[in-house]
């Protein structure tokens, strides 16, 4: 294995002091956020988060008590009577509030993704300002949609005069409670939590591990904006102790969760409540023969490498015209042949994935796709957690790595000679996030857009999330549901109606 040796960045403005400071306990041990107030666990333990490019222990989080869960969820309900009732332009204030305080903090919130999840420096940045942004906007989205209403006449059913009128709003569902995934601690969580806010809901969140230090922070300026006791908590620990506990509590009315198979399990265990799922994705990439094959090779670099892949909307796998393969996949090891590869401090492309067990697994499938003949674009290198870019050409179907998710740098190519064939591929996967095509032919793009069982094609493009507001959900195994700010918000709400009855039809007088 090659040496691998992290360097040691200073940040300017550190985690855990500053305004931050009463997060950490004397022990150096991060707390809780429970009614209003930074806790330390009655259970006396913690658990490690573990840097993933120096695989050293960086921080610790409490590893809080199922009755600790109990007393949280309790607070919920009581603020959310209160916040239910408070005026929606003073809900959205205070969230405008939140949004400038965390993006004024973004470096030291920035510094925990670097160090938790080894998020390359200027991404940290970016995560934490797209959150700023994603808050304000579920402002105002808010007082839009919340503010309106329907109103509805009964004569227009059969049989029915107008001797009723009824009157349609939305009230909120309740608690919340988030489950947010390592890639996105921070920008995952507040796409939850803004909506569930601007609703009229309370929250409770259960940040990843990986990324619990970040999501501790960005809570925090949620405290700071001056929600009050109880709306809004952050309970960190083992999901063995507390993640049945959680998503099966009889106090939680919702559940967002992002992340992997662990949402088909909640949603088999979760009550009778309104799911959000996003479970990942396996996003075909199809490109045709008359593709702008520089477009493409741009965007399956960034799209397939950044952040080292750990995107569920990466581009997991590339099936080319044949004809066209041997000049894409010159193109796109060209561009692969640039990407820096070390430590995400050095803001370099491809920095260590999350956790020595993911490198393992991405290894494993490199591994049987040498066994099976795949064709090797670059030389396979390790170092810990740190897997040097790879792309896989000539893969077959029965390749693991053909149809498994990754979540790091390495990239099948699966030359297709046809666009059934390459549609046929894409829908034969238990995933169904995103896909893209690339084409010069719109008509064409939008045959394969409708024939490709994903919840979103993106034409010419990579697949992404964003913009925020724009909806996003997966099909089959890819999750439950659409999010995006408008969606996300009125998944977190009911229609409450009010029916006026007449004594006579409406329209019997004059
Ligand atoms: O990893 C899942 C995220 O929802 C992907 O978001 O497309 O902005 O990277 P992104």
């Amino acid at each position: 294995m090659a040496h691998f040796k992290p360097p040691n960045v200073a940040f300017t403005q550190m985690a855990g002091t500053g305004v931050f400071a009463e997060l950490v306990g004397g022990d150096g041990e991060f707390k809780y956020y429970s009614d209003g107030e930074w806790k330390k666990s009655c259970s006396g333990k913690s658990v490690p988060i573990i840097n993933p490019t120096t695989r050293e222990t960086q921080f610790k989080v409490q590893a809080c008590t199922q009755e600790e869960v109990n007393k949280v969820i309790d607070a919920a309900k009581t603020a959310q009577k209160s916040w239910a009732k408070t005026p929606l332009w003073k809900r959205a204030e205070l969230l405008h509030k939140a949004a400038a305080i965390l993006k004024e903090h973004r470096n030291p919130i920035a510094e925990c993704l670097v160090k938790e999840i080894a998020k390359p420096a200027k991404d940290a940045v970016t995560e934490v300002v797209r959150s700023g942004d994603l808050v304000s906007y579920c402002a105002e989205e808010g007082v839009r949609i919340l503010g309106e209403g329907k109103f509805l006449v009964s004569d227009s059913f059969p049989g029915n005069e107008r001797t009723k009128y009824c009157l349609t709003s939305k009230i909120p569902l309740g608690v919340i409670l988030a489950i947010p995934p390592f890639n996105y601690p921070v920008n995952l969580a507040v796409s939850k939590i803004g909506p569930a806010l601007i609703a009229g809901n309370s929250l409770v969140l259960k940040p990843p591990t990986q990324g619990a230090v970040a999501a501790l922070h960005m809570m925090h300026c949620f405290h700071l904006a001056g929600f009050p006791k109880g709306l809004i908590s952050c309970v960190t620990g083992k999901g063995s102790e507390i993640g049945d506990f959680l998503t099966m509590h009889p106090g939680i009315n919702c559940i967002s969760f992002t992340g992997g198979d662990t949402g088909i399990a909640i949603s088999k265990k979760a009550g009778m409540i309104p799911l959000q799922m996003e479970l990942g994705g396996k996003d075909a990439c199809i490109i045709l023969e008359d593709a702008d094959l520089d477009l493409a090779a741009a965007n399956i670099v960034k799209g397939g490498f950044s952040y080292s892949g750990q995107r569920c909307t990466a581009v997991k796998v590339v099936l080319v015209m044949d004809s066209v393969a041997d000049a894409l996949v010159e193109k796109v090891k060209a561009k692969v042949a640039k990407l820096t590869v070390g430590p995400p401090e050095d803001d370099c492309d491809i920095t260590p994935v999350v956790t020595e067990s993911s490198a393992n697994f991405i290894e494993g499938l490199v591994m049987d796709a040498k066994q099976k003949g795949a064709t090797f674009c670059q030389e396979y290198k390790r170092a810990g957690n740190l897997i040097w870019p790879l792309l896989l050409d000539n893969v077959r179907p029965d390749m693991r790595i053909a149809w498994e998710e990754p979540f790091g740098p390495v990239l099948p190519v699966i030359r297709i000679n046809s666009v059934e064939e390459g549609i046929h591929h894409c829908n034969a996967s238990n995933f169904g996030l995103q896909g893209c095509v690339f084409t010069r032919d719109i008509n064409k793009a939008i045959l394969i857009s409708d024939a490709m069982e994903t919840g979103t094609v993106q034409i010419n493009s990579a697949p992404a999330r964003g913009p925020d507001h724009f909806p996003f959900q997966g099909l089959k195994d890819s999750g439950i549901g659409s999010q995006g700010i408008t969606n996300s918000i009125n998944m977190m709400t009911k229609i409450k109606t009010t029916v006026i009855n007449l004594p006579t039809p409406s329209y019997t007088m004059g």
